[in-house]
């Protein structure tokens, strides 16, 4: 069995602990604008896009940073790919609007960055995903072969970076992926898709390692944070259905201060293999209410080694010091 580990998602779930955000230094300002773009939520954005990135990439005077302005712009499918010659700020102050149709998507997201370092997202900027057109499309609780559809905003071989204050809404099915990141910190990010839409996971990690999830609000239609495996030191997360071979395993994630309600009973879950256990699971003060009828949540824990401190509802999460390792 693929390691497992899932902490179902309600109306709402808290990650709260102490940030500290230290102003960075702009550097050069790589304004989308310049480039064509415009915030009139119609034209497709996504050439300007892409060539302001090129060109705030290549940019060797310094830290780049490029600039999305207040308004609605809207944007097709875009990859923005390193690596580059600095470090490079990413400021989303505008709303980023992706197609409503799930035809007009050829890849699994709809904003990918890939292969670069040093990348910081900021700005509070809003994703809309505009998910509610084709969530009826959606049949996967039913269908295996059910066809995937966009997740918002996904990093892959990205190392030494963060985001830090970014909204996600309404995505077509996840929002924030996480593939191969290493030293990648996650701050002041709110993540929300109505209770009752199909699979919008809030977000999923597969392969990385290095990483604090810090004060993110998640309220979606299914998972909250979704760690797959082959996943290691990771502060305050969960793991979801592991497609991966049950050989690679999970390894230091500590869960901290993590509240809310699951749609659930079962809150939360860890499956992981009996031949490669999850080792060096850490839970403290976890607080999570069933939203059915008598509130009371269970947990499902197997093979999972590692240590629970504080008070924990559920806490009938069964974790062997003998796992530990
Ligand atoms: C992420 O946060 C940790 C702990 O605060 C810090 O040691 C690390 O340098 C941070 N990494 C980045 C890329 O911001
Ligand atoms: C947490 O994130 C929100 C944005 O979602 C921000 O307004 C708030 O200041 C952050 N809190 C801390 C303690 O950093
Ligand atoms: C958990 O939260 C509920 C409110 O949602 C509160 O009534 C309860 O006292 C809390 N339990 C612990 C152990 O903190």
């Amino acid at each position: 069995m693929a390691s497992r580990f899932l902490i179902s998602c309600a109306s709402s779930l808290f990650f709260l602990l102490a940030v500290s955000s230290a102003p960075t230094n702009e550097g050069k300002l790589f304004d989308v604008r310049s480039y064509g773009a415009h915030a009139d939520g119609r034209t497709n954005n996504e050439f300007a896009f892409t060539k302001a990135w090129k060109e705030a990439c290549q940019w060797s005077g310094g830290r780049s940073t490029v600039y999305i302005p207040p308004g609605i712009f809207y944007l097709r499918q875009v990859t923005f790919t390193g690596p580059c010659k600095n470090p490079i700020t990413f400021l989303i102050e505008g709303t980023l609007m992706a197609p409503r149709n799930p035809n007009a998507f050829k890849e699994d997201q709809w904003i990918l960055f890939k292969y670069v370092d040093y990348l910081t997202v900021t700005g509070g900027g809003l994703l809309d995903g505009q998910g509610s057109y084709s969530w009826p499309l959606n049949n996967c609780n039913k269908n295996p072969n059910c066809r995937t559809m966009a997740i918002n905003i996904a990093f892959a071989f990205v190392k030494h970076s963060k985001i830090n204050g970014l909204r996600s809404i309404n995505s077509k099915m996840g929002h924030l992926n996480f593939f191969a990141v290493e030293d990648f910190n996650v701050t002041g990010v709110t993540v929300t898709a109505p209770g009752d839409s199909p699979n919008t996971d809030g977000i999923k990690i597969g392969r990385s390692k290095d990483m604090h999830i810090t004060n993110v609000t998640i309220g979606t239609g299914d998972d909250c944070i979704a760690i797959l495996d082959g996943t290691s030191n990771l502060v305050i997360s969960d793991v979801s259905p592991g497609n991966y071979a049950s050989h690679v395993q999970i390894k230091d994630v500590k869960y901290h201060k993590i509240w809310g309600t699951s749609t659930s009973r079962e809150a939360l879950k860890m499956q992981c293999s009996k031949s490669f256990p999850c080792q060096g699971i850490v839970l403290s003060d976890i607080n999570l209410s069933y939203s059915g009828r008598d509130g009371l949540v269970t947990a499902l824990c197997e093979n999972v080694g590692g240590s629970v401190f504080g008070k924990n509802v559920p806490d009938n999460c069964r974790i062997c010091d003998d796992l530990l390792n």
